[in-house]
Formats: structure tokens, sequence, C-alpha cells
């Protein structure tokens, strides 16, 4: 099989185009990446060793590129991860959320509609369900949930799932959808919540945590995400969702302390700064339908997730060094910057 893997030089992208390499020897694997700010080569580089991989730069919206990707690798499958995924950003930037979170989509639907493929498979997440209340502990993320997104970042996404849905329906194009929580792990751009922390910790910087810290997010270990989406690909029903998540819920704060203990250093780096706009209070997945219908559950337990991830940061410090860069270091500015005293509480 040929496999598409859009948004490979980024953090869930770049680990699923490891995980098909180890699990899947009979496989080709072609990333397809623009390399914004969250891409980089340096992630693939052991990936470049092996001749079942390939590496071809491009912009999932730019339909002429698309196009002649299709053209030349005639792929079976394609997975698409490509997205501007943070959304503090898409609060301050709104505009490249959806040119290529929601055209980009459409742009690669209809290159699937045009050349013909076994599946296309969405890489949606849960925020577009909106959040759930933190004094409602019963309430979680159904497939039937509706959406009800509540940033640029969780409505592009929102958007792009309705149209693989209308491709599906239209045009008969095979497409599943899977809407994960919040993932960690190696590789995660340092802008997100756990690698910021630990990589500040390190350094002995403030800890910018927002609003008051108890916003609930569902953690699972970018392996096991993986793992899922791998499945849903090959034995998913073609037409449905299905929802992933291991149950795991944390606060925010519970997160920062853990990452604190794990590098033994002071909770008095912690910072209360002000909250996200629109700030989403809670995540909960009910992973049923995966579970009963794919034998899919997460392997890695919160615990070792996070020191393994801990470990991997302590034992990577040349690529998240190469990462932050310069448009990296400007954005960080804006957001947390010193002379930003609105930020502090
Ligand atoms: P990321 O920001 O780390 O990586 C995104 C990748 O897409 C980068 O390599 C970037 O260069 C590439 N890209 C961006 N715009 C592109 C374009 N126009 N054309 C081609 N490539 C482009 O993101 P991530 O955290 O790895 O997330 C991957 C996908 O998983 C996203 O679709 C996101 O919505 C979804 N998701 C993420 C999480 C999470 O916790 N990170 C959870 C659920 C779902
Ligand atoms: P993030 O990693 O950006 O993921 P998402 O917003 O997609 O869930 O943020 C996770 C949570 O951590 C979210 O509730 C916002 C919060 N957060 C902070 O408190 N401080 C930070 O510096 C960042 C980046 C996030």
């Amino acid at each position: 099989m040929k496999i598409i893997v859009t948004g490979g030089a980024g953090f869930i992208g770049s680990n699923f185009v490891y995980y098909l390499l180890r699990e899947h020897p009979e496989d080709r694997v072609v990333c397809y990446d623009a390399l914004t700010y969250a891409g980089d080569l340096e992630t693939l580089s052991e990936a470049m060793k092996d001749e079942r991989f390939s590496f071809v730069r491009g912009d999932i919206s730019s339909r002429v590129s698309v196009d002649r990707l299709f053209e030349a690798e005639k792929p079976d499958v394609v997975v698409n991860f490509a997205a501007e995924s943070h959304v503090d950003r898409s609060i301050t930037s709104p505009e490249i959320f959806l040119r290529t979170n929601v055209f980009g989509t459409q742009v690669l639907l209809e290159a699937c509609r045009k050349y013909g493929v076994t599946r296309f498979h969405q890489v949606s997440t849960d925020e577009v369900y909106g959040d759930l209340p933190l004094d409602r502990p019963d309430l979680f993320f159904t497939e039937q949930t509706n959406l009800n997104a509540s940033s640029p970042y969780s409505a592009s996404k929102a958007s792009a799932d309705l149209l693989v849905h209308a491709y599906h329906r239209t045009y008969g194009v095979p497409v599943t959808i899977s809407r994960c929580s919040n993932n960690y792990g190696p590789y995660h751009f340092p802008e997100k919540l756990i690698p910021l922390m630990i990589l500040n910790a390190l350094h002995d910087k403030k800890l910018p945590v927002y609003g008051d810290g108890k916003n609930v997010r569902d953690w699972l270990y970018v392996e096991d995400h993986c793992a899922a989406i791998d499945l849903v690909v090959r034995k998913g029903r073609v037409g449905e969702v299905y929802n992933i998540g291991g149950h795991n819920e944390r606060s925010n704060i519970d997160v920062v302390r853990t990452v604190l203990k794990e590098l033994g250093k002071p909770e008095s780096l912690i910072e209360y700064v002000e909250d996200r706009k629109g700030h989403d209070r809670r995540y909960a997945i009910d992973p049923t339908k995966i579970h009963d219908e794919l034998g899919w559950e997460p392997a890695t337990r919160f615990e070792d997730g996070i020191r393994q991830t801990v470990q991997w940061y302590l034992d990577h410090r040349q690529w998240w060094e190469h990462i932050a860069n310069g448009e990296y270091k400007r954005f960080y500015e804006q957001l947390y910057g010193e002379d930003k005293e609105k930020n502090k509480k």
C-alpha cells in the first residue's frame, strides 16, 4: 500500500510516519508537508534513511501542487494531519486556519475524487464538540455529540469534518474521520502546554498557566493515537467517525505540577496569567465505539508517558534548540513577553 501522510513533519504526523515504517514493512510512505514553523525535516531524519519513505514539500491548499503529487505518487490511502493546530495562534490570526484546515482539506478531497483512493482519513479533534462543564463528570463526547466549536481553530476543524462527510455523501469518496483528545509525547512543538512547561522549567523560566488552571484536558500518549488511526484506516467502516481517548482527564495545574515534579523544579515557577479568550473548560472522550468495533485501547499510562516524554526532551536538546528559531521566538514574545504586563494576573 502507498500512503500519503500530509503534515508528516509535525508532531503527530511524524510519529505516525515512524509507526507505519515500523509496523507495516510492506507499505510505502510519502510525507507531503509545507514545512511551516511547526514542521521540521530534522524530525524525519531517521525516516529519510528508509528507502520505503520519501518526502515532498508542498501546501495542501495548492491545487496544482496536490494534483502533481497525486499524478506522481498514485496513492492508495491519504491520511491528513496537515493543519494549523494551535488555538492561541487561531485567536490572533484566524485566516490561515481557514486556508489550510478548510480549503486545504477540500483540495485533498477533490484530488481523492479525481484520482481515486481506497481511503481518505481525516485526523480531527475532540475540540469540534466544544466543551463540557467541570461539574458534570458524567458527561463525555460521543460521536453523536453536536459540533459546537469555540475557537477559530476548532471551527476550522469542524468545517473540514463537514466537508469530508459531504464528499462521501455526494461523490462517494471513501472517508473516515477520527476525533482525538490532547496528545503528548516526542516531537511535540514547544508552544503547546506540556513541552512548553518542560522547556521553561528546564530553563528556570516562569510557567504561564492560563486563568485558574482548572481547565481539564483528556491526555493521550501520541503512540496510542497513531495505533488508533492505523486501525481506523485499515479496519474502520467507510463514512464513520471514531472518537479516540483514554479516559485520562487532568486539570492543567495538575499536569504542570507533574512536569515540575519529574524535573525536580519548584512550584514557585508557576505563574497564573490572563485566561485564553473563549477558553474551553473540559474535554472528555467516550471511546466506546473504537474499543468495541476495532478493539483499540491505550497502552500507555499517563505516569509512564509523561516520564518518557520528559526524558525524551532531556535527550533531544538539539531538536528543540533547533526548533525554537526566530519565528517561534517572536510568537512567544508576543504572547508571553515580559513587556506584556497585561498577561500577568
Ligand atoms: P503540528 O502543528 O505539530 O503539525 C502540523 C504539520 O502540518 C506541520 O508539519 C506543518 O508544516 C504542516 N502543515 C501546516 N500547514 C500546511 C499546509 N498548508 N500544507 C501542508 N502541510 C502543512 O500539529 P499536530 O499537533 O501534529 O496535529 C496534527 C493533526 O492532528 C492536526 O490536524 C490536528 O488538528 C490534529 N489533532 C491534534 C491533537 C494534538 O493534541 N496535537 C489532538 C487531536 C487532533
Ligand atoms: P494546548 O496545549 O494549547 O492545547 P489545546 O488548547 O488544544 O487543548 O493547551 C492545553 C491547555 O493548557 C489549555 O487548557 C490551555 C492551557 N495552557 C496554559 O495554561 N498555558 C500555556 O502556556 C499553554 C500553551 C496552554
